[in-house]
């Protein structure tokens, strides 16, 4: 059984917002009270309950946004997982900052505070907390470790928009939330992504961070900062601003399937799916799954070939490697020649000698479902009875 297509995405409404942004005879974001794009940040802030949002061209390019406009000294450690999209990496890499990867729970594959806390130095001056496959990690209790040690807390929300925790959406925990709009996600602009921000002093140094430090609010600091240029078309704007009344559909859909899922799948021996918080709700980016080797008698890969011969196509954990396994870390080759962030910090860090057994497990374990809001019941009842069999088979 293969994944059933998503329904279509783009119908009138984004039509209709293109072609009043393309009526305007300009695809600048500027001025503001003109600005598409603005006027779409207004009410994704106003959606998440944010203060304010500030739009750029990536999910990648919020959180180096975010990790630029947290100003820590060149050198300083990052606290991040290595179970997540390059993008939150090469954020930090970039501003010649030190990854440090913390160990996760092989259950949720999201490190929990006390694996944050077991590679704090005095060297760290942040965190960057992903939310993955649209579960809401242990934010509030990551958000007072940051604030007892005086660190900046940074969620990467890009696989999690429509997550709420203790009734707050995600990316409202940390000092900047990260979000993609990338064609894959719930909702897109085509590429894209936003900062929440939670005061206007963060709202315009992301905006500047965004635009090349041209401080296109007049506040006295153009040029005051390396900042890349990563602002959003009027375009990808208008897309922005269509697909943001469908995202509670989505989210619902997607909500009612997951939730099925994580429900079920707990009950079978062996099987422990990502879960759900206790105090919050998942917006199912995809579905996470892993099986327990103390019970399950064969490997992860031999338990899906028996699940493809049954029928049915699953692939493995998100991704292939913990990111400290990658050659990229392992040969440190993100900048020809020397790392700068190393000779400033005057320490060497050798990726070849981590290895962190709750990540190590939750990827040779973990096995994913590409959910979406396609799927109809039907679907799920398919998969957890799959799921069951080959379990039963293997125990
Ligand atoms: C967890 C996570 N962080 C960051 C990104 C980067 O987003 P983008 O591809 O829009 O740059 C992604 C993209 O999928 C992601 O899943």
């Amino acid at each position: 059984m293969a994944a059933p297509r998503r329904p279509d995405r783009f119908g009138p409404e984004e039509l209709a917002a293109l072609s009043a942004a393309l009526d305007k005879n300009r695809l600048w974001y500027w001025p503001e009270d003109q600005s598409v794009v603005a006027s779409a940040m207004a009410s994704y802030a106003k959606k998440l309950g944010a203060h304010r949002a500030v739009a750029t061209s990536s999910g990648t390019a919020s959180l180096h946004v975010a990790v630029a406009a947290s100003q820590m000294p060149t050198g300083s450690e990052v606290i991040t997982t290595p179970i997540t999209d390059i993008g939150t990496i090469n954020a930090i890499l970039y501003q010649n900052l030190i990854p440090v990867f913390a160990d996760v729970d092989p259950d949720t594959a999201m490190p929990r505070p006390e694996h944050i806390e077991a590679v704090l130095t005095e060297r760290t001056k942040g965190v960057v907390a992903v939310h993955l496959a649209g579960r809401p990690t242990e934010i509030d209790a990551i958000a007072s470790l940051c604030a007892k040690k005086g660190i900046v807390l940074i969620e990467d929300c890009a696989q999690a928009l429509g997550a709420i925790y203790k009734g707050k959406s995600v990316g409202r925990f940390g000092r900047f939330g990260c979000f993609s709009l990338n064609d894959q996600k719930h909702i897109t602009s085509g590429e894209g992504g936003l900062v929440l921000t939670g005061s206007d002093d963060d709202f315009y140094l992301c905006h500047n961070y965004a635009d090349k430090y041209y401080d296109r609010h007049g506040r006295n600091v153009r040029l005051h900062a390396l900042a890349p240029n990563y602002r959003m078309s009027e375009l990808d704007g208008a897309m922005a601003a269509a697909q943001l009344p469908k995202l509670d559909g989505i989210v619902q859909k997607r909500r009612g399937l997951g939730d099925r899922l994580n429900e079920e799948l707990a009950k079978i021996a062996g099987i422990i799916p990502q879960g759900k918080p206790a105090e919050g709700e998942c917006s199912y980016f995809f579905f996470l799954l892993r099986i327990d080797p103390k019970i399950i008698k064969c490997t992860r890969d031999e338990f899906l070939g028996q699940l493809e011969d049954e029928g049915l196509t699953l692939s493995r954990a998100y991704v292939p490697r913990p990111i400290y396994r990658s050659p990229y870390f392992l040969n440190k080759s993100f900048f020809p020649g020397a790392w700068p962030a190393e000779v400033v910090s005057g320490r060497t860090y050798d990726y070849t000698k981590i290895s962190l057994p709750g990540a190590e497990e939750a990827v040779a374990t973990g096995i994913s479902i590409p959910l979406n809001e396609g799927f109809e019941h039907s679907d799920i009842e398919a998969y957890i009875a799959a799921i069951k069999l080959i379990a039963e088979r293997n125990r």
